[in-house]
């Protein structure tokens, strides 16, 4: 299926886009544009966390468009450039390029899907299942792993918030293209009842303890809101938002 460049050019619905929203004390999301994925028009989006000691943590760094990258280094140093899961990385060469001196962590399975696809990532550490010492205490993770999708999922402890990929997506009838409506109601992907997408979810019925496992864990950090790489976020009752999205395998 193609995308047409005017599709790939239309508002996502999350304008302004390339600027950093601030959505908790220390934590602020930047919204951009569309990115193809099998042929389907995604919007992004990236979140930022300053940390105690002033460092800045970038997670699933989008098109560094608008003077973003000028505006993240506002907040601090940058630090840390996160690659959460084997298919966010598009970006990250060009926040690596622009922060020569910031850490890269990419999830198991990123370089390579990346390689697959003809880019080559270096990263300076893998993300595990437990917070590296860079940032334990402030941040916890946990890696979800089908051994199909893997994905590292964050929780910043100080504002209870839960930050995710594309464990759960939430895309908004109004705000994407009629076309792929269908699609995203087969996917299971739509506000305001966004789930894990089918496809995915199917991959971790081979593993429904590990995926309960890392779900349980989710909901014990109790979070207020959860980000989400795509479609509407929950900026409250987070814990309610996972319980819904996930009541198929608690
Ligand atoms: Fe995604």
């Amino acid at each position: 299926m193609i995308v047409s460049l005017a599709a790939m050019n239309r508002p996502t619905g999350y304008e302004p886009l390339y600027t950093l929203k601030p959505v908790a004390p220390d934590v602020w999301i930047a919204d951009g544009g569309w990115i193809r994925f099998y042929g389907l028009p995604f919007p992004t989006r990236m979140t930022v966390v300053r940390m105690v000691d002033g460092g800045v943590w970038v997670h699933s760094p989008i098109a560094d468009q608008g003077g973003l990258a000028e505006q993240v280094e506002c907040l601090g140093p940058v630090r840390h450039l996160i690659a959460p899961n084997w298919i966010h990385y598009a970006w990250l060469p060009d926040w690596q390029r622009r922060f020569p001196e910031a850490e890269t962590w990419g999830s198991p399975g990123v370089v390579a899907r990346s390689g697959s696809r003809g880019v080559t990532l270096t990263f300076d550490h893998e993300l595990g299942d437990a917070a590296p010492h860079a940032w334990t205490g402030e941040i916890e993770q946990r890696l979800a792993d089908s051994g199909y999708h893997r994905e590292v999922v964050f929780f910043h402890r100080a504002s209870r918030t839960l930050i995710l990929a594309d464990l759960i997506e939430n895309f908004e009838r109004a705000r994407v293209p009629w076309w792929t409506r269908p699609l995203l109601r087969l996917g299971q992907v739509c506000d305001p009842d966004g789930r894990m997408p089918r496809d995915m979810a199917a991959s971790f019925r081979s593993r429904p303890g590990h995926l309960r496992n890392v779900v349980e864990t989710m909901i014990g950090w109790d979070p207020e809101r959860v980000i989400l790489a795509h479609g509407r976020w929950h900026d409250r009752d987070g814990t309610a938002e996972l319980r819904r999205a996930f009541r198929g395998v608690l």
